[in-house]
């Protein structure tokens, strides 16, 4: 294993980048109408001079990994559903492409046109309309950032039953257009799972409202769950309802140090069995991410001597004494079974904050060294770590070449990342097709939470069977006839 200190060169991240239709050259502008002035009259109509850019678009044409770039030369942010109606009718007569984009923080190129499409920003769409303190239920618009939403909610002693480390910057909206996974999966469940009702914009400008505040309706189709997680390719997310969770009083932590990752997946088992209701977290990475963070960020791991690999887990409870009384059994367990060799527990949310950081600082380290090559795969937990072994054996030979493997232990889901100072084909072809074919082979998910975006869309009957995409197909063209919505994302463009 080359220790990441040697081989890790900083390099001008605007060489990185690629853009979209130059990645694969295979892939053709499809026959859109391009925007004329008459055009931009029409929007500017509609969401006034404030609503329209034109210039200064690099942010909004390039991915947050600096890795896919298109050219759009227009950009619109409307303040309110019926604008968003407005434009999207107004696109689908003229046939005119839409990238919807929330924060921007997508790792699979969906977010950014691929061409000239227009980008639809749902930055001005930030309201929070309503918080129900008795029902904890939270209305708010597509454009909040999770952070903002967090803090808002906080303020009422609840949470949101989402976490991430883009928390900063994404959308809420964009978090269900892209079905986010994170951090508290593991206690909440997928996001899908609290969303009360949602209201969506399709492409002809008709404005379909799911809007409710109701745990309980069975009053026929679930349709909002077909946003969740279409990337944008179906319609706009303009708000929504989340049932929130109580804000836990006590937050423990705990980092371990493991030999190997069989010892992890042991470390784990005994955390789910001996903390049991309160874990909210139980995170993984190997020494070479611990590293990067360490060395590229300057964040100290607590820990004295460096592990093979690192088990996080997270307790959140109500009672300080007894959660804390657990995790220290919990913890005395681990030690007894050998599984892990070091660990240290934080004492203060500071420690806990820090520990925390050092796992969602992966992403960030590795952006910061070269071209990231992302893979964001659920497996049986047994076989997680097998695929970043042979991963690595696969690109032994690439200069400056190499592997890590983190991600949410508790929901299968393995990040792995292969990182060359500089964009390589050459790289990417040991890479793909190989991961997808593992992954199918092991039954697993080739996207656990990132999405298909541009990047994976060609790869999906890795994971799905014909049949299902044929019927992807058709939903599409139930809600897009025109295919208007984020082409080229999602599904196949290349059959
Ligand atoms: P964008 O990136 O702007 O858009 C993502 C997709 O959704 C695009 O296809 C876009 O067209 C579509 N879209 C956006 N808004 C709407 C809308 N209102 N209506 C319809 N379509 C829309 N993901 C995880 O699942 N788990 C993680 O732990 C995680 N951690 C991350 C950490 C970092 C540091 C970063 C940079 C990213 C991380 N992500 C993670 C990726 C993740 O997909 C996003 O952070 C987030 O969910 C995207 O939200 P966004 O607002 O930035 O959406
Ligand atoms: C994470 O879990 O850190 C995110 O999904 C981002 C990444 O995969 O790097
Ligand atoms: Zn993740």
């Amino acid at each position: 294993m080359i220790p990441v200190r040697h081989c890790l060169k900083l390099v001008p991240l605007c060489s990185q980048i690629r853009h979209g239709s130059r990645m694969f050259p295979q892939l053709k502008r499809g026959s859109f109408n391009r925007i004329t002035d008459e055009d931009v009259n029409r929007f500017t109509g509609i969401v006034g001079e404030t609503g329209i850019k034109t210039e200064e678009l690099d942010h909004y044409n390039t991915d947050w990994l600096n890795t896919v770039s298109g050219f759009t030369e227009l950009v619109i942010s409307p303040k309110s559903v019926e604008e968003v109606a407005a434009v999207l009718r107004h696109c689908n007569e003229r046939r005119l492409a839409v990238v919807p984009q929330g924060g921007n923080t997508g790792l699979v190129g969906g977010s950014n046109p691929v061409f000239d499409e227009i980008v639809l920003s749902l930055e001005r769409l930030n309201n929070i309309s309503h918080i129900d303190p008795y029902a904890g239920i939270v209305e708010c618009e597509a454009g909040v950032i999770l952070q903002n939403l967090s803090d808002k909610v906080g303020e009422h002693g609840y949470t949101v039953p989402l976490d991430l480390g883009a928390r900063g910057s994404c959308f809420i909206g964009g978090n269900l257009a892209t079905h986010a996974g994170g951090l508290r999966v593991v206690r909440y469940g997928q996001l899908r799972g609290s969303v009360l009702g949602m209201r969506v914009v399709l492409p002809d400008g008709q404005i379909l409202d799911g809007r409710s505040n109701m745990r309980k309706d069975n009053t026929g189709y679930d349709i909002k769950q077909l946003f969740i997680g279409s990337e944008g390719t179906l319609g706009v997310i303009t708000d929504v309802s989340l049932l929130l969770p109580q804000s836990p009083v006590s937050v423990n932590m705990a980092l371990l140090g493991c030999d190997s990752f069989d010892d992890v997946i042991k470390c784990y088992r005994l955390s789910r069995q001996c903390l049991g209701e309160i874990v909210s977290a139980c995170e993984f990475m190997d020494s070479l991410c611990m590293t990067s963070v360490n060395d590229i960020l300057g964040l100290a791991s607590p820990l004295e001597n460096s592990h093979k690999f690192y088990y996080l887990v997270e307790t959140s409870g109500m009672n300080m004494d007894h959660d804390m009384e657990k995790l220290e059994t919990c913890i005395e367990k681990v030690f007894e079974s050998g599984c892990a060799t070091d660990g240290v527990m934080a004492a203060s949310k500071d420690q806990a904050r820090h520990m925390m950081s050092l796992r969602e600082n992966i992403a960030p380290a590795l952006k910061a060294v070269g071209f990231n090559y992302k893979y964001d795969v659920s497996l049986p937990i047994q076989h997680m770590y097998s695929l970043v072994e042979q991963i690595r054996n696969k690109i032994r030979l690439t200069e400056g070449a190499f592997s890590v493997g983190y991600g949410h232990l508790g929901d299968n889901n393995l990040h792995l990342n292969v990182i060359t100072p500089h964009y390589s084909a050459q790289a990417l072809s040991l890479i793909e097709p190989f991961v997808y074919e593992e992954v199918s082979r092991l039954k697993g998910s080739i996207s656990a939470e990132h999405g298909m975006g541009l990047k994976k869309a060609n790869y999906l009957r890795y994971s799905k069977d014909p049949s299902m995409i044929a019927m992807m197909r058709s939903l599409k063209d139930v809600f897009d006839p025109n295919g208007i919505m984020n082409p080229y994302k999602l599904l196949p463009w290349n059959d």
